[in-house]
């Protein structure tokens, strides 16, 4: 291996910030040096660093998207997601689906290929198994509605669930929140309409998702 610089210019060390001022630090060693102490003291304060904080990095995460341009639909992701969350608002839907149509696609443009799976992955152990099940399906759920772009798509891919217990919600979904909620003409509630929703969902009990 070649030797490296000595010193990197701009590199500094840094101490970050507790969440909460009262709350104790662990030592700056390596993971394997911290003692039973340690690691009670961050059992302690874990828990409520992400019951205060998940909802607003998830929300922060959201914002990037607001002004990024798009490769062809009229609307940007953003845009995309506000539309779905408002028609599922206007549908009186409950609170849960409401938050779940506002973030289906938050991974669209950093995992294009597997966002149902991120977006699952993020919102699964806030959500009912329902929500999880259609959340990690519902791309094939939306390749339905493509037409005439067979090669890439299959509209009949969703068959393969057909006459499971959440497969017309998988396919309600894609049809009335997802599909449509491209259309420039369409007048969307501000985010801030969802905000404390989404701080609700982040706020319950995370229930444990079984690894499949
Ligand atoms: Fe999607
Ligand atoms: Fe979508």
């Amino acid at each position: 291996m070649a030797d490296g610089p000595d010193r990197i210019p701009g590199a500094r060390a840094v101490t970050s910030p507790l969440h909460r001022p009262e709350w104790e630090y662990v030592p700056g060693v390596p993971m394997e040096d911290l003692r039973r102490t340690d690691w009670e003291i961050l059992e302690r304060q874990r828990p409520v660093f992400y019951a205060e904080n998940q909802a607003d990095a998830v929300l922060r995460m959201f914002d990037t998207m607001r002004e990024e341009p798009t490769f062809g639909y009229r609307v940007n992701n953003y845009q995309h997601c506000l539309q779905a969350a408002t028609r599922a608002y206007l549908d009186r839907r409950d609170e849960e689906d409401i938050v779940v149509a506002l973030l289906h696609d938050i991974g669209f443009v950093v995992v294009p290929s597997r966002h149902g799976a991120f977006a699952a992955e993020l919102l699964g152990p806030y959500v009912s198994e329902r929500n999880r099940w259609m959340l990690q399906r519902h791309q094939v759920f939306g390749d339905h509605h493509v037409k005439e772009f067979p090669r890439l798509f299959d509209p009949e891919g969703r068959e393969r669930w057909r006459g499971h217990e959440f497969f017309d919600w998988g396919a309600e979904f894609a049809e009335k929140y997802d599909q449509g909620a491209i259309d420039p003409r369409f007048e969307s509630a501000p985010l801030d309409l969802f905000v404390p929703m989404v701080r609700r969902l982040f706020s319950r009990r995370p229930r444990t998702i079984p690894t499949e």
